[in-house]
């Protein structure tokens, strides 16, 4: 048997980072392997409700019994352990996270490692990538029924980095009823629909008198995808004691509605 031709430098190099890549996967999956269903929240716009609609979703569905689990993807502006009130923070043994926990939901958010949440954290492309495979690849989320991931806005180096290197089973879209929001949130479906993963629903959030109504189901009929509900525009939320899902009735029916079509269309997705 003839012996293989060594490598040239950059053969080899090229093969270590294939290998890096891969083992990085692989690590990732292992320790999100003990999770059934992974949803990722997004939207074109920001400041259209998706960390509102991660936090309250998350915690509907642990209220009814689910494991569930929230990942703050917004390494820039992390929102999630504010809006969940969270005061418990993550544990690290050597080599891995243990997600903190409120409400009943387990929570990881670069918010736990900020100091002083006013200061800005500033990554450039690269070191967002490598903060989110750092998070995907560390944290041991144990048995959950329900991963949500709270992204943050538009085509970012987040956003791409989760939809390459997390393995997530559906996206929910978020979307304001106005028309502008409209065509963010078709660019949107547009672009996860490039990345082969399924749009689980869109959500519309602001209904009511300010801004109107209407835009999400129009989406979900231009674009074939399933509509979830509609969230009015409420003065409920200005309580942020808690997620506002456990402070107001009328909130806690609207995510009803839209966990049961959720849960649903998972079935069938
Ligand atoms: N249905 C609603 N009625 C009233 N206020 C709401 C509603 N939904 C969200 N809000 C408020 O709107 C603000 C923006 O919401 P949120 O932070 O969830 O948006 P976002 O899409 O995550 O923003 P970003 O793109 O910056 O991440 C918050 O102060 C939130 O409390
Ligand atoms: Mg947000």
């Amino acid at each position: 048997m003839t012996n293989p031709r060594k490598p040239t430098p950059q053969e080899q190099a090229r093969l270590d980072s294939i290998r890096r890549q891969w083992q990085q996967k692989k690590k990732i999956e292992d320790h999100m392997g003990l999770i059934k269903t992974k949803i990722a929240v997004y939207s074109g716009k920001g400041g259209v409700g998706k960390t509102t609609v991660s936090v309250n979703l998350a915690v509907s569905l642990a209220t009814r019994g689910s494991k569930t689990g929230i990942f703050d993807a917004d390494v820039d502006c992390p929102n999630v352990v504010e809006a969940m009130q969270a005061t418990e923070g993550p544990r690290y043994t050597e080599e891995t996270f243990l997600p903190g926990e409120m409400w009943g939901v387990k929570i990881l958010s670069m918010g736990f490692f900020q100091e002083n949440p006013e200061d800005a954290i500033i990554f450039r492309g690269p070191m967002i990538h490598n903060s989110i495979t750092q998070f995907l690849e560390g944290t041991d989320w144990g048995e959950l029924d329900f991963l949500i991931t709270d992204l943050p806005p538009g085509t970012s180096d987040a956003a791409l980095s989760i939809m390459q290197n997390m393995p997530v089973d559906g996206f929910v879209v978020v979307t304001a009823p106005q028309s502008l929001a409209r065509l963010d949130a078709k660019r949107s479906i547009n672009m996860i629909r490039k990345m082969n993963i399924p749009v689980l629903g869109v959500v519309e959030n602001f209904t009511g008198d300010v801004f109107g109504e209407g835009g999400g189901k129009e989406i979900s009929n231009d674009m074939n995808v399933p509509y979830l509900g509609s969230l009015t525009m409420s003065p409920d939320y200005r309580d942020q004691s808690k997620p506002t899902v456990l402070t107001s009735q009328g909130v806690r029916q609207e995510y009803d509605v839209i966990v049961d079509n959720l849960i649903k269309n998972i079935g069938s997705s």
